[in-house]
């Protein structure tokens, strides 16, 4: 069975937590693709030839998780060329037998339009910020600075900018629990599977 889940949004609003759940549910692959970029953006030197060369072991190296990881990645995705090298991996990863969840920025307008279901979760930039600083600590209005920055350039950039594909279904998650998020996303998918 070919079913591929599209999860677009900004950072933080919860695709990840939500694609690990729905794959979960599913038995699907799941691919969290901000980190093809967190990992271009970390390995340094020219952006474009290491998208270009961009391998298993690049994926699994420490700090990708960080704050300045996702700000050097949000560079790097800017760049034309770079997202161009990480096409083709992410539509196979797409349509592969048995069915796949993607999140990331552009799953839905970009790598697979034709996904089966296509989902845009967000939140305000302030709960945003909150759930991140749980987890990173530090000074919470740096990192509601951090927020504001990132989703101003992954939404104003010429490339594939961050937007809610045509039919997507939007889940706001500012007032909602991860049970409860996770909970209408795989009713979503449910939806669609009876519905083929
Ligand atoms: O989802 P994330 O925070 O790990 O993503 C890090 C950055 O990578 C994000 O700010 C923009 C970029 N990105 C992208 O441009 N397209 C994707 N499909 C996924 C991430």
């Amino acid at each position: 069975m070919i079913f591929t889940v599209a999860i677009d949004g900004p950072a933080a609003a919860g695709k990840g937590t939500i694609g690990r759940a729905v794959a979960a549910r599913f038995g699907f692959a799941h691919l969290d693709t901000g980190l093809l970029y967190r990992a271009v953006g970390a390995k340094g030197g020219d952006p474009v030839a290491a998208a270009e060369g961009l391998a298993t072991a690049d994926l699994e190296r420490d700090g990708l998780r960080t704050l300045a990881a996702g700000q050097a990645a949000s560079r790097v995705a800017a760049i034309p060329q770079v997202r161009a090298a990480l096409v083709e991996f992410q539509r196979r990863f797409a349509r592969r037998e048995g069915g796949a969840v993607l999140d990331g920025r552009d799953i839905g307008t970009v790598i697979c339009p034709e996904a089966e279901v296509k989902l845009y979760v967000t939140a305000s930039a302030e709960v945003r910020a909150h759930r991140r600083w749980l987890e990173v600590g530090g000074d919470e209005s740096a990192v509601l600075a951090e927020v504001h920055e990132r989703d101003a350039r992954d939404m104003g950039r010429a490339d594939a900018p961050l937007r809610a594909a045509e039919g997507a279904v939007v889940l706001d998650t500012s007032a909602m629990g991860i049970e409860e998020a996770v909970g209408r996303a795989i009713a979503v998918v449910l939806e669609r599977m009876e519905g083929r």
